[in-house]
């Protein structure tokens, strides 16, 4: 197939890699035209996690009619678009499939190039996107629902792992506790707002450092130390919601926070960004705030709009692709847990 030789500027993004149905217009990697987020949270609730059939199903819903918003939001035609950009994985494989098919036949039928794009290399375009973005290479915290990892990130298109979970993710934590104490999902925002009138030094739940050289992660124990409180405090944990919130959040952004600066003081680098769903999280951005400014180092923090999932960072990050003459074959698949960029 054969592009006609437009300058590469305007990219429609799409997302599909979870619970999100999103579509994004972006200019020139970092103008955001518009960004619309279909979110399916009503439809999970009630099961306390994404039921992945389901998910599939609403995206195939929602996919054409957030596209269309997308570019009535932007005010433009879709003549106007130059190329378009969807998350290949990893994620959902139904979930996926439904934006990455959508993707491919809208930019067949506009005669335009497109690209896949590694949601979590979205995730830290979330990061670059603002009107300050950091000098690479800088570390990487990105921590969402389904991660936790801490990346080298060299250039936009270049990030390498310097550590990861071993086990569950942080987010995940965070709706596994608040599934446990009946609170609902997800359990991020719940957590963090009950939290707010909680007294963080009242439980000492455990930090699992491993290695503490060494920058992996494991969230496991934690959940498990929550679930046994509650047990030994059958009587009276009801009463004390606020304070298991505050010590469990103030355990994990301690290990989180203390981490990524070691990291980043490991490569010699004094720049630190956060990303990822968790990087909504209040604490999490004052605490790498402060032990960032007592290291000396600068801290990038994205708009809470793009923290958790969304179709703006997938165009960002597919801009900077396309632009560069990547181009994605008609014939290419989605992937479930490979880390490929
Ligand atoms: O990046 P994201 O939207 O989806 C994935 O790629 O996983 O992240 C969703 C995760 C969920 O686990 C949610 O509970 C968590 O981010 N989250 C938060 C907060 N807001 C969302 N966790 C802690 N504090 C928050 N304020
Ligand atoms: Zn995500």
């Amino acid at each position: 197939m054969k592009y006609s030789l437009k300058p590469m500027k305007t990219i429609l993004g799409i997302e599909s890699s979870c619970d999100e149905t999103a579509a994004a217009v972006v200019s020139r990697g970092t103008e955001i035209l518009s960004s619309v987020v279909a979110s399916q949270i009503k439809v999970h609730a009630p099961f306390g996690g994404v039921v992945p059939e389901l998910a599939s199903r609403k995206h195939l819903e929602s996919i054409a009619p957030v596209v269309e918003q997308a570019l009535e939001d932007a005010g433009i035609s879709r003549d106007q678009i130059d190329g378009v950009a969807v998350t290949r994985g990893p994620g959902l494989v139904g979930a996926l499939l439904v934006g990455f098919s959508f993707a491919k036949a809208y930019a067949f039928a506009l005669d335009v190039p497109w690209v896949g794009v590694n949601h979590l290399l979205g995730h830290i375009h979330s990061v670059l996107m603002s009107p300050s973005p950091p000098e690479f290479p800088f570390a990487a915290l990105l921590v969402s629902g389904g991660h936790t990892s801490i990346y080298k990130v060299s250039s936009r298109t270049d990030m390498e792992v310097m550590g990861q979970t071993r086990d569950d993710a942080a987010g995940e934590a965070f709706d596994k506790v608040s599934k446990a104490m009946g609170l609902g999902y997800p359990g991020g925002e719940i957590i963090s707002k009950l939290a707010e009138s909680g007294d963080p030094h009242k439980i000492s739940f455990p930090r699992s450092w491993l290695d503490k050289k060494k920058f992996d992660f494991s969230f496991s124990g934690i959940k498990t130390a929550v679930g046994r409180y509650m047990q030994v405090h059958e009587d009276s944990w009801h009463d004390e919601k606020a304070d298991i919130a505050a010590s469990f959040q103030e355990a994990v952004v301690e290990v989180l926070a203390t981490k990524l600066i070691n990291a980043a003081k490991s490569i010699g680098c004094p720049r630190v960004a956060v990303a990822g769903g968790v990087a909504a999280n209040a604490c999490l951005r004052d605490r790498v705030t402060q032990l960032a400014a007592k290291a000396g180092m600068s801290v990038h923090l994205p708009d809470i709009s793009l923290c958790g999932d969304n179709a703006a960072m997938i165009a960002a990050a597919g801009y900077y692709k396309l632009a560069a003459g990547e181009r994605s074959p008609l014939n290419m698949d989605v992937f479930s847990r490979m880390e490929k960029l």
